[in-house]
This record gives C-alpha cells, structure tokens and sequence, in this order.
C-alpha cells in the first residue's frame, strides 16, 4: 500500500494567510528551519494507479499538481482518482470537492451524519448537483468494513469517535455518532494496515483497539498543548473544546503512542501554531527520541 501526503497542515495550512504567530512570522521571513503545509488530506493506492482520496482539502489543486501518479494518463479528461473518504465535514476538509466538479459523478463515501452537514450547514452535495453530482455511499461507523470496487484489494474499518463536528453543523453542540470517523484501511493482499485519524479528541477502549492492530499511525497532529491558541493569542477555544487531544502531557498523544512500541508512528493535520514545527525546537527533539515522525506535504509511505 503507499500513501502519500497530499496536504499535513491543519485548517489555515502553515502559513496561515493572516497569521503573524511566531512560526508563521518566522517561517515567512526564512527564520526558522520549517516546510510550509498544506490543509489535510492523503491519497492511498494499493496498485501506485487507482488512488483513494481521503479528505478533500482547499489546496488540492496545488497538491494533485505537486503528485503526477495522480494526474490525466489518457483520453482527453481522465483521473486516477477513484472516490473519495471524508474524515468529517469540516472545511479544510470538505472544499476540496468543489475544485472536482469538472470531472464525473463524484463518489463519495462518508456517515450519515457528514452527508446531513454537506446537505445543510455547508451544501456542497447540493451545489455539486448542479456540476458533476455526487454518488454517495453510506458507510459504517460502528467499525465494521466495506470495500470499494475500484480499489478491491483494500478493506475499510470505519468508526465513530471522539472531535467535534464543525460550527456550522446542527451536531456542533450535540455530538452524533460518525460526526467524526477514524479509518483502518488494510491491504487484503499483504494485511497491512493504516490507522488514519486526523480529529482524535480522545482515546476511547475502541480507537485503542483499532490502533494496536496497525502497522502504521496517522494520527491527530493539531496542538501540542490544551492551551495553545489562548496562550499564542491567536484563538480563545482550547483544543478539547476543537476535538483535538495534544501531544504533550498526561495522557497526551505521546503518551498514547508511547503504548504501541511496534507500529510506526506519524503526526498529521499540523496547526500553525504548533511548536513541533520547528525542526529544531525542543519540542520536536521529545518527538525524535520518542521515535514519532511529522508528516509532511509530499511524504510517502509505503507499508
Ligand atoms: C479543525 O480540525 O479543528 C479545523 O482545522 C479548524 C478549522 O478548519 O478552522
Ligand atoms: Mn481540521
Ligand atoms: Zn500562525
């Protein structure tokens, strides 16, 4: 199975547009040893040809770009994008679907509950009927697995979990099972596995479960502190209070990861303000000797 790294940043992407927090300053003005990032999403392919998207990010343009494998290989409009996974219905994850509707029907698999956000508080279902349409195929969100028929040597384990869904959402404040989804993926031919999660505010019996079975980790990335947006002064809301469960700390994701000595481990959906950034901060040398990796737009991992 490979997986690229189309985009590693969170929401905003590193820089963020408007942001003079010490790494975006410092990143703009070539003062820190850092790599600009783009908003969230992967591509996974079990044959380096048929690609799942996961996520559809506002910078995809720029990341299909940056990722010939994916590009036109014949006939005069082509893609090897097969269908898409959606995480949630958050924006940096979602828009990205609008930069598609020039192609053919879009086939999206996600929860119920993504599909009653992207058809209410954020329709882009129902702006895309009027370009490409959408097929969309319901999926599990209680662990069990589906197969996708132009990907068929690769299985999907999809769960509910603990993040939020996003304010626009009719969920915002009364979370819904599959508002958030974390993935297994696992290559049938070889039994290798993937545990992609990108919003994990928490680490119930189950998502623990799921992710001692994998070989490899892709998980929440976002803050390496609760506080960090109060404390950079850039944002008022904690990162619990946004579905994101931090690095540092008790209990914290280096502390989860720590428990699963075997897999290889890899932090994605960056925030801007977080230190690990900095390839040279203490932060990130806590990371090295914890043997956790920060992805990167371009990374690929082949498993
Ligand atoms: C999140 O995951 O919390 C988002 O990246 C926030 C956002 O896009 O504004
Ligand atoms: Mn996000
Ligand atoms: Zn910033």
């Amino acid at each position: 199975m490979k997986i690229r790294i189309l985009g590693s940043g969170a929401g905003g992407g590193f820089p963020q547009w408007n942001c003079n927090c010490n790494n975006c300053r410092r990143l703009r003005h070539n003062e820190m040893n850092g790599k600009a990032r783009t908003q969230s999403s992967i591509a996974v392919s079990s044959d380096n040809n048929n690609w799942l998207l996961i996520n559809a990010s506002p910078d995809i343009r720029a990341q299909l770009e940056a990722f010939p494998a994916i590009q036109p290989k014949e006939g005069l409009r082509d893609t090897s994008i097969k269908a898409v996974l959606l995480m949630d219905s958050q924006i940096d994850h979602a828009t990205g679907l609008l930069m598609l509707r020039e192609g053919k029907p879009l086939d999206i698999y996600c929860s119920e509950m993504v599909k009653q956000d992207l058809t209410s508080g954020f329709p882009i279902f129902n702006m895309l009927s009027h370009y490409c349409t959408v097929n969309h195929h319901p999926i599990p969100v209680d662990g069990s697995s589906f197969t996708i028929l132009a990907l068929a040597d690769l299985r999907f384990y999809t769960r509910a979990l603990k993040s939020k869904a996003p304010p626009y959402s009719p969920h915002r404040h009364d979370p819904h099972e599959g508002d958030n989804i974390g993935v297994v993926i696992e290559q049938q031919s070889t039994g290798k596995k993937v545990f992609y999660s990108p919003g994990l505010g928490e680490i119930e019996e189950h998502v623990m479960s799921a992710m001692q079975t994998a070989d490899c980790l892709l998980v929440d990335g976002t803050f390496w502190t609760e506080d960090e947006m109060i404390d950079q002064q850039v944002g008022k809301k904690q990162a619990s209070q946004m579905g994101h469960l931090p690095q540092s700390g008790s209990g914290g994701m280096i502390e989860v990861l720590n428990k699963i000595p075997n897999a290889r481990k890899i932090l994605i959906h960056i925030n801007n303000t977080n230190p690990i950034l900095d390839e040279d901060s203490g932060q990130r040398k806590i990371l090295d000797v914890a043997d956790i990796e920060v992805a990167y737009d371009g990374m690929e991992i082949d498993l």
